[in-house]
This record gives C-alpha cells, sequence and structure tokens, in this order.
C-alpha cells in the first residue's frame, strides 16, 4: 500500500548509452537507473577511451573525444545482451567495430542476423569468426533495410549506424517500443534526421556530424508493469509515479479483465484490490501487444487467479526457466509447446527458489509477495541487472522483503 515512483527506462538507457559514441562532444543523460547493465556499459565506454562522470540518480555524462579503440572484448560484452549496441554505434563513429558476442539472460538462442544483414545493406563488410563481429567501412551509405522479423535490437542497431550514413535509410518492419521512439528522440537531439519512430517505417536521413546534447530518459515501462502486478499480487492499493499510462495498455487491460481495479492519471497509475481475481488468457506480443518481458511476473500472478490460465510466449521459446521455481511453491503449471497451462490454487507457499534470468527473478518475487511463510530467492544478481533497489521500493510499500548476504 502506497506510493512508489518508476526509475527510468533499462532499455532505452542501454540504447541511448552507447549512442553518445555517435558525436565527439560531451553528451548528458539523466534518469538512468541505477542498474547493473548501466555499470557495465559505463565500463565498455572507459575501457574504450570516453571520459565518464557518473552520478547515480542524477546524470551521466560522457565525453567520446578520446575514443580510438572499436575493439570491445567479452570479458565486457559478456556481462549483458546490450553489449551489441556497441556495433552500431562504433560503426556509426568511425566505421570500425569489433565487437564480441554479448551475454545477457538465457531465454532463447536470440541470434543477431538481421542486425548484420542491415549493416551489410549500409556497405559494412561483416566477419563473424571465433565469437567476435568484424564490422568495416569506408563510408555507410544510406540504404532501404526490410527486416525479417520484428527486433528490437536489430531495429536500434541499424537506427545507430544509419544515423551517420550519407543518404537515406528507410527501415521496414521495425520495432515499436517505446525505447524506440525514446532513442530515436535522443538521436535527433544530437541533430540525427529520425522520422517514423514507433511507426511501421522509421526515415532517417544521415548526418556527417552529430552534436552533444543533455536528454532524460523515459521512464521503465517494464519495471511499471512489474509494480502493477506486484501491486494486485498481494491485492494492495498502489499508486506508481512518474509512468507512462499509455505504454502499459496491454498489462491494464489483462488486469482488468481479472477484476483488478487499475485507474490512470496522465503520469500514474492506480491499482486496487477486488475480492477475486479471474483467470485470464495472454499472448506474447511485440509492442503494443502483452511484452514478452512481463511474461514470466504475469504468470507468477495468475497462479492463484480462480480458473484455468493461459499464457503463450511468442517471442523466445525459452523463456519459462521459471515455471519450475514456481511448482516448488505449489503453483500448477503444465508447459505445453510454448503455452502455459495454469490452475489457479487457493495458496502458494514460500520455498528456496532460484533466479535463472533477470524477468524469471520478477516472476519469483511476485510469487513470494503471494506466499506464504518465507521464500528464500537465490542468484538475486539477475534481478539487479534490471531492477534499481526492487526491495528497497517493496519494502516501502510494505512488504516484508530484505536482502541478506550470504
Ligand atoms: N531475432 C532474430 N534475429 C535477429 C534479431 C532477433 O531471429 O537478428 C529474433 C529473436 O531470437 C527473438 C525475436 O527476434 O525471437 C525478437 O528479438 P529482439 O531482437 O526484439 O530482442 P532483443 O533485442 O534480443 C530486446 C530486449 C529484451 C526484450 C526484447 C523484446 C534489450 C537489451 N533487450 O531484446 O529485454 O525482451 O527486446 O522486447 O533491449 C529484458 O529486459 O528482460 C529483455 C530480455
Amino acid at each position: 500500500m502506497g506510493e512508489i515512483t518508476v526509475s527510468g527506462g533499462k532499455n532505452t538507457s542501454v540504447a541511448v548509452i552507447p549512442a553518445t559514441l555517435l558525436c565527439d562532444a560531451p553528451c548528458t543523460i539523466e534518469n538512468l537507473p541505477d542498474i547493473d547493465d548501466v555499470h557495465a556499459l559505463i565500463e565498455i565506454l572507459e575501457h574504450l577511451g570516453a571520459r565518464v562522470e557518473y552520478v547515480p540518480g542524477h546524470h551521466l555524462t560522457v565525453d567520446p573525444s578520446g575514443v580510438k579503440s572499436c575493439h570491445v572484448p567479452f570479458p565486457y560484452t559478456n556481462r549483458l545482451r546490450a553489449s551489441y549496441y556497441l556495433l552500431g554505434a562504433l560503426l556509426g563513429r568511425s566505421g570500425c567495430a569489433e565487437v564480441a558476442y554479448p551475454g545477457g539472460c538465457d531465454i532463447g538462442s536470440r541470434p543477431i542476423d538481421q542486425h548484420l544483414k542491415g549493416f551489410s545493406a549500409l556497405g559494412a563488410k561483416i566477419e563473424d569468426r571465433g565469437g567476435v563481429v568484424y564490422a568495416k567501412a569506408e563510408k555507410l551509405q544510406g540504404a532501404d533495410i526490410f527486416f525479417d522479423m520484428v527486433t528490437v535490437g536489430g531495429t536500434i542497431n541499424v537506427m545507430m549506424a544509419a544515423a551517420k550514413a550519407e543518404g537515406n535509410t528507410v527501415i521496414y518492419n521495425p520495432a515499436k517500443e517505446p525505447h524506440i521512439v525514446d532513442l530515436a528522440n535522443f538521436l535527433n537531439s544530437m541533430g540525427a534526421k529520425i522520422k517514423g519512430a514507433g511507426t511501421d517505417v522509421i526515415r532517417i536521413r544521415g548526418q556527417q556530424k552529430l552534436r552533444g546534447t543533455t536528454y532524460t530518459v523515459i521512464p521503465d515501462q517494464i519495471e511499471t508493469g512489474t509494480l502493477m502486478i506486484a501491486a494486485a499480487a498481494t491485492r494492495g492499493d498502489v499508486t506508481i509515479r512518474g509512468c507512462i499510462p499509455t505504454h502499459m495498455e496491454a498489462l491494464t487491460a489483462k488486469l482488468l479483465e481479472m477484476g483488478v481495479r487499475v485507474t490512470q492519471s496522465d503520469d500514474s497509475i492506480r491499482v486496487r484490490p477486488q475480492s477475486e481475481q479471474r483467470a485470464v488468457n495472454v499472448k506474447t506480443q511485440v509492442y503494443p501487444g502483452f511484452p514478452t518481458d512481463l511474461q514470466q511476473p504475469m504468470t507468477a500472478l495468475l497462479c492463484m487467479a480462480t480458473g484455468t490460465s493461459t499464457v503463450s510466449e511468442t517471442i523466445f521459446e525459452q523463456r519459462f526457466k521459471h515455471l519450475d521455481e514456481l511448482r516448488r511453491m505449489g503453483a500448477k503449471i503444465k508447459l505445453m509447446d510454448r503455452t502455459v497451462l495454469i490452475e489457479g490454487v487457493r495458496e502458494l507457499y514460500g520455498a528456496p527458489v532460484t533466479v535463472t534470468d533477470l524477468r524469471a527473478g520478477a516472476a519469483l518475487v511476485v510469487a513470494g509477495l503471494m506466499a506464504k511463510g518465507i521464500t528464500e530467492i537465490y542468484e538475486t544478481s539477475y534481478i539487479d541487472r534490471g531492477y534499481e533497489r526492487i526491495e528497497e521500493k517493496l519494502r516501502s510499500l510494505g512488504a516484508d522483503i530484505r536482502r541478506e548476504k550470504l
């Protein structure tokens, strides 16, 4: 019960930070979440030779003028998925990127063929050997690019490189997530000419030079959703402030269908309890559909809804590693291909459980909040990749949750 303010967006921050390499003057970014993925990217920029001033919770200033290297080795890239954005950023900066394959959550095969196809179309020569992508271009040249599937990472990477290419680039079938629009706004504030982000076609007029800027990233869509689900799970009365309710329509619609009361103002969402929560069917889709990043916490919530729910995951084939842990807590769940069948139970009970990826961690926190008794959650570093001080935020709303050092 109470009010909570949402942090800056993870998936927008991890794109905006590498994008600072596209100019040669300092950029200041505000509202970054204080999470491990942000720290890991800052270390990569410093490794490349950028001067960085970071005041967590306040701002990050990156002066990339000293960046000469275009090589990012595996010990750096392995720490996060978004290290693949160094490819587009370095290619746009200097026509050279040598970036080891990214790490990140193990939720399926996650190829980057569409990113590479986009870079090739812009005139880069790509070699993919020994776990490193080598991309080189004398001069990037604008092109028409049609993505075979909607890809967030591919859209962002190609937007970054194309912002500095000569001539016009048109991206067909791009991702439309809020962080795509936010990155385009950031790049435009540096002097890029990008139109159509958030629609079915993005048009980019390449610029030779971009300038330094000051930019505030949008609030985190997935943290907002996780807090909404946590509020529903505990039958709490919670107001989430500083969020963008229009980014949350797919989740809001599902919670309303379950019988949860959700009301919105311009920049806040209030979630209030209803006596019974009904089972619903959920299918993940690209934005504005139900986000795959909320599939796991939503599955946890549905474990105690009345009736049988289904949750179908269409984006990542292995985003189901939380299910075994939920079963330990008493959930009645069956996985059939890519659909989870959930028979609502009256009670979950606390158990020791292990986090396998970021959003699985969020799911286990939600389940722990609903369960009787004590839930011990191990491998919490996955959660810290993407959620800022999650236990403090939930505690401020009345949850009995604390972090213990082993
Ligand atoms: N895909 C390909 N080839 C490509 C690119 C993607 O086959 O070249 C496939 C993927 O395997 C997947 C689908 O296309 O099946 C969508 O992948 P996408 O590229 O959109 O995902 P991503 O860039 O790897 C980002 C977020 C994820 C989020 C997805 C979907 C970042 C750093 N990661 O991943 O965030 O789930 O988009 O919205 O922005 C998270 O925050 O927990 C997280 C995993």
